[in-house]
């Protein structure tokens, strides 16, 4: 059976948390392919708000088997956070999420690493999350990384000591100021290892991927971040260190690409950045402060502001073809109720022509986004639940989103909570 797909197509936090748990009661497995702590996936339902950051987010589904990739980076001191702000919710742990032996771990010095080097870059900064990620993925490409597996190894301490002592090497000719206490890092790697090795089952999680296929197990890809921030199509190197598009699900599950099914691509119906980078549509006025207000737009790791703008249909279709997105979701409709006039920028001027790809360099001093007005709708859509009640100008703004990138929007979101979900009939 195939592998169905679901990545977000912004720069990350486009609501791919709430969408993965509504889906989940359609599948068998639901499988993390990239990412790490980095990522804060957010689920609301019975009045409750979860935040995940590496565990899929199927968990709260007593049926869902949940799977944590090859792909993914994982760091088991907030892993075990995350295990231990579960146990209120009566989750079989043990039986219900499974740990690839193939990916790799985040050690405390690669978070100090990735500290330095964010100090060392002064304003070029990435503006990372500093979880470790560039670091750690660094070290697999490199071919020095730890994996799951290797902790299951006698000699485990002493492997993760000689990479630890690299680290520490090497922090110190980047001649920057980081205060660590070598020590408690170390016994509280210690301490979560353990935690992990006790509460998780390790697998062999490609082996265990084909098998489920051909037993007919329905499967559903979780991706971390967005298509913008693809460590080989986003705003390079604004970006973070894994594919975050379609073919990471590929190398990070080990699912060939004749494989996949559908590709449930995620958007915000306007658009949000946290961190450094281009960003074509950003405002900087009253209607950007709005949306960031009403939509309350904080990151779910870093608790950092997000950057707003108006939704960006040259980027929004250049990650719809390069994910080979089948069906969209649009989330946060609700957010925009109010506006007189919505923009959606629908080319760019880039360096003296009008372009509708998108280029090399989104550098502002090169491109201009060209934007076309749309009519905005006054109704509160958050309690809404069906199709027939949605306003007609939020319905025109559906639809010429769809038809500017020619791929049908199966759900419309309208709130946070799993029941503000609105599934469109596309008959
Ligand atoms: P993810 O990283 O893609 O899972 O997204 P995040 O959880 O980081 O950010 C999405 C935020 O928007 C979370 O706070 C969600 O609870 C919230 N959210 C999701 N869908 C909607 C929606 O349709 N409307 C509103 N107002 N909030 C939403
Ligand atoms: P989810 O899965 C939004 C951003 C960071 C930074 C850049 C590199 O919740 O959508 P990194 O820590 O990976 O080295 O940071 O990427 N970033 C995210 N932005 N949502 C995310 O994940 C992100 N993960 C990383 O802000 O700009
Ligand atoms: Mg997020």
């Amino acid at each position: 059976m195939a592998i169905d797909l679901l990545l977000g197509l912004q720069w990350g936090d486009e609501g791919k948390g709430k969408i993965v748990d509504v889906l989940t009661k359609k599948y068998d497995i639901i499988a993390r392919f990239q990412g790490g702590p980095n990522a804060g996936h957010t689920l609301e339902f019975e009045g409750i708000k979860h935040v995940l950051h590496t565990i899929p987010s199927g968990i709260f589904h007593p049926k869902a088997m949940n799977i944590v990739g090859n792909g993914v980076v994982i760091d088991p001191v907030i892993f075990r956070e995350e295990l231990e702000n579960l146990s209120p919710f009566d989750i079989n742990v043990r039986d219900s999420l499974l740990v690839s032996r193939k990916a790799h771990l985040i050690l405390p010095t690669h978070r100090l690493l990735d500290a330095a080097s964010e100090k060392a870059k002064g304003s070029a900064k990435i503006g990372s999350t500093l979880k470790g990620i560039g670091p750690t993925y660094m070290d697999k490409t490199g071919r020095n990384g730890i994996r799951v597996g290797d902790i299951e190894l006698p000699q485990w301490k002493e492997i993760y000591s000689a990479l630890r002592d690299k680290h520490l090497t090497m922090i110190k000719n980047m001649n920057v100021v980081l205060d660590f206490n070598i020590t408690d890092l170390d016994n509280a790697f210690y301490d979560a290892i353990n935690y992990m090795k006790s509460s998780v089952t390790f697998i062999d999680s490609e082996a265990y991927l084909s098998t489920a296929q051909k037993n007919n197990q329905r499967i559903l890809a979780e991706g971390a971040q967005g298509s913008l921030l693809d460590i080989d199509f986003g705003t390079y190197p604004f970006v973070t260190s894994s594919n975050t598009t379609a073919a990471g699900a590929c190398t990070g599950l080990g699912v060939a690409p004749n494989k996949i099914g559908e590709v449930y691509g995620i958007f915000k119906a306007y658009t949000t950045r946290v961190g450094s980078g281009p960003f074509p549509t950003e405002l900087f006025d009253e209607t950007g402060e709005t949306m960031g207000r009403v939509g309350h737009e904080f990151g779910a790791t870093t608790g950092r502001a997000r950057r707003c703008g108006w939704l960006d249909l040259v980027a929004l279709k250049y990650a719809v073809e390069i994910n080979g997105v089948t069906q969209l979701m649009m989330m946060k409709g609700d957010v925009l109720s109010g506006f007189e006039e919505l923009k959606v920028c629908t080319a760019y001027e880039y360096r003296g022509k009008t372009i509708h790809h998108l280029p090399y360099s989104l550098n502002e001093k090169e491109l201009t986004p060209q934007y076309t007005s749309l009519s905005g709708w006054e109704e509160d859509l958050t309690k809404m639940r069906d199709e027939s009640e949605l306003p007609a100008t939020f319905n025109d703004y559906v639809a010429f989103i769809e038809d500017y990138v020619q791929t049908p929007i199966s759900i419309v979101s309208v709130g946070p909570d799993r029941s503000q979900t609105i599934f469109r009939d596309l008959t």
